[in-house]
């Protein structure tokens, strides 16, 4: 196990397959969606596995595979095959929109994924298409379905949006009371690719819990697992539970054990940051497993403490807010 200069374990590697998205979220991307990276710009399967299994040699068990959306990229089943079988990886999971997923269910579940993260900001079919610019809820609410039957742990993820969905908080807590789900609030973030939207948080974690408890009195604030972004509730007979993610308010940064990979091949030790190493780089240039190694290693020693003093660093850098979208960084 390896820990950075703050103690922390690097134990966690969230791996984005492809930059490209086939839902437009407006706190994501622009109507027009993003300038997509040229093909030979992103990571090739052969070189995501060889990452993975030098950072494996490191003591990362998890990977979890994110985008833009991991099943617009074509090959995504025989990677994962690939991956679960890399000595030392314990835990495969992914995080998806769920336009494309239900086919694969299935396989998912023959390779050992035991868990998948599913964005879903509303249960109201226009709201969904005003969020996402596109009117795919039922494809949606079908991979919800086979995911809890093929008893694949789910968690729900709603980013919480002032004027867009703060009523569909109950509607979505109520998913807890007859299915074994985790549906989960997150408070918006500035990643948003350079959109007209700019978030204002006026919907913090506290705002979050406290309406929810006003509708649910019962509901009670469950132990926190180590390493989660997560604060758990459970309402008092519902068979899930709810969890509140402080993103933006980044109050669990003392316990993060993950680092990023973009679709780019970009190292970043914090979602906060800019990437710390151009892997790719290394990749292309013929350096050999130690060279990658000790790569790794030097950016671990240096990690930023919390997500704002890596955002601080970045400004430094390059003054200005953030304009990288959600779907170029991996979530
Ligand atoms: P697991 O703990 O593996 O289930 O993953 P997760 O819940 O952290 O990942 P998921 O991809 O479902 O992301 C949920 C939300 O948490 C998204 O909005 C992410 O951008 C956000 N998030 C994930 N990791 C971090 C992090 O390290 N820092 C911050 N600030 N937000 C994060
Ligand atoms: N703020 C918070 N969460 C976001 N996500 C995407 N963009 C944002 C944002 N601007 C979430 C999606 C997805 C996860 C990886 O990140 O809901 O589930
Ligand atoms: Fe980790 Fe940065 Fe997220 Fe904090 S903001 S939990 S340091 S990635």
């Amino acid at each position: 196990m390896i820990f950075d200069n703050h103690n922390r374990p690097i134990s966690y590697l969230r791996l984005a397959v492809t930059d490209r998205c086939n839902l437009r979220c407006f706190y994501c991307m622009p109507a027009e969606g993003i300038k997509y990276l040229p093909k030979q710009q992103v990571l090739s399967y052969e070189e995501m596995e060889r990452v993975v299994r030098v950072l494996a040699r490191l003591g990362v068990s998890k990977v979890r595979i994110t985008g833009g959306e991991p099943f617009v990229r074509a090959g995504l089943m025989d990677f994962l095959h690939r991956l679960s079988g890399i000595e030392g990886i314990q835990e495969l999971s992914l995080t998806t929109n769920g336009v494309l997923t239900a086919p694969h269910v299935a396989d998912l579940a023959a390779l050992g994924v035991r868990s998948v993260n599913l964005s879903l900001d509303t249960l109201d079919r226009d709201r969904f298409k005003k969020i996402t610019r596109r009117d795919e809820l039922p494809a949606v609410l079908k991979t919800l379905d086979l995911l809890l039957k093929a008893g694949i742990e789910t968690k729900i993820n709603a980013v919480v949006m002032d004027g867009q969905n703060t009523q569909d908080l109950i509607p979505l807590a109520n998913l807890t009371r007859s299915l074994p789900v985790d549906v989960r609030f997150i408070e918006e973030m500035p990643f948003n690719g350079g959109g007209s939207h700019y978030p204002v948080l006026n919907w913090t974690y506290r705002r979050i819990v406290d309406e929810l408890q006003e509708h649910f009195p019962g509901m009670q604030k469950q132990p926190g697992l180590p390493f989660s972004t997560s604060t758990t509730y459970q309402i008092p007979g519902h068979q899930g539970t709810i969890g509140v993610i402080a993103a933006f308010s980044r109050t669990f940064c003392g316990t993060c054990n993950r680092i990023r990979l973009t679709a780019q091949g970009t190292l970043k030790t914090c979602l906060y940051d800019d990437g710390v190493l151009d892997v790719r780089a290394l990749l292309r240039s013929g350096s050999s497993d130690d060279i990658l190694t000790d790569a790794f290693l030097h950016a671990f020693a240096h990690r930023p403490v919390n997500g704002f003093d890596a955002e601080q660093n970045r400004s430094l850098r390059f003054g200005g807010s953030i304009s990288e979208s959600m779907a170029t960084i991996g979530g």
